[in-house]
């Protein structure tokens, strides 16, 4: 991005701040709830998405219906994040089709937090695949792909933690439902949030941002006792929805954010300012 040294706001284009056209975005767990609407959302400014996710998640499908929705060339990859190799072909794949990277998105998970266990019964097997996908497979990705940005010196990162980064979950959300958040997410996303802020300071000079996004309580058809303890406990009182994460990552993939790196943005709904 070319910076204009000038003290007259009248000769910027703000709008244009916004655009994403033509810029390349990885977008890791891009078949996810998230992930979805980041893509959707990139794509209607005007960025090439190329869809990562695991082979069972077809992101190869979901990309030739992107590319067909909104007739920009997209790119679908199966992917597993804590895997060194595929990692690095995905890197290399992207650079084969679109010839440059702009920007990197880690919106992958492990799903298998959502099963509760109690933390006096948690299983060094679960525990080390959430860690392994949640936290090493943000290390891949940053460590390959943020390499090649800080190399061309320029590139933006978005990672995602969670609130439960910052603070504890709060058991009474959980009563009367199945659903849980096992300790392992919590310190794999605790990773995430360390790892970023160290990379944010680490590759500014590079003229890499890396910028986080923690979304809270998004809704995917949750069970009623849930949203109603949520919706208790949440300042404003309902769940979020996938779309209303969204524009924060455009944000901060684009210009408008030229000057910000190691923001952690949360989209939580006030959920951590009691
Ligand atoms: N949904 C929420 O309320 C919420 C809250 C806080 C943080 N987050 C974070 O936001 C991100 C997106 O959340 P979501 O709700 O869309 O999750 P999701 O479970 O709907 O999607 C995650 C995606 O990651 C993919 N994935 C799993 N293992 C992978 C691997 N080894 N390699 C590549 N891809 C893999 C899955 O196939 C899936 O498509 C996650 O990092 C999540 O922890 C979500």
């Amino acid at each position: 991005m070319n910076l204009n040294k000038t003290t007259d706001p009248s000769v910027i284009n703000f709008k244009e701040l916004y655009s994403l056209q033509g810029k390349v975005i990885i977008i890791s767990g891009a078949c996810g709830l998230i992930g979805r609407a980041f893509c959707e959302s990139v794509l209607q400014f005007g960025g090439h998405v190329v869809v990562a996710d695991i082979e069972q998640a077809y992101p190869e499908k979901f990309a030739a219906e992107l590319e067909k929705k909104h007739h920009i060339p997209c790119m679908g990859m199966s992917v597993n994040v804590s895997d060194k190799q595929s990692v690095i072909e995905l890197k290399n794949k992207t650079l084969e089709k679109f010839g440059k990277i702009d920007g990197l998105v880690c919106a992958h998970q492990n799903k298998s937090h959502l099963k509760f266990e109690p933390f006096e019964l948690v299983c060094e097997e679960n525990w080390d695949t959430v860690i392994e996908v949640n936290l090493k497979g943000t290390f891949l990705l940053c460590q390959i792909i943020g390499s090649y940005m800080a190399e061309k010196r320029s590139g933006s990162i978005v990672t995602m933690p969670s609130t439960y980064s910052n603070v504890a979950p709060n058991q009474n959300l959980y009563k009367g439902t199945s659903l849980g958040c096992p300790a392992a997410y919590s310190a794999s996303k605790g990773g995430i949030d360390a790892l970023s802020r160290y990379l944010a300071s680490y590759w500014a000079d590079k003229n890499v941002r890396v910028n986080m996004i923690t979304p809270h309580g998004v809704w995917n058809h949750h069970e009623e006792q849930f949203e109603k303890n949520f919706a208790q406990f949440s300042p404003m009182q309902r769940m979020s929805y996938n779309y209303e994460v969204a524009p924060a990552l455009i944000y901060l993939l684009s210009n408008a954010s030229s000057y910000v790196t190691g923001l952690n943005l949360k989209v939580d709904g006030g959920w951590t300012v009691w």
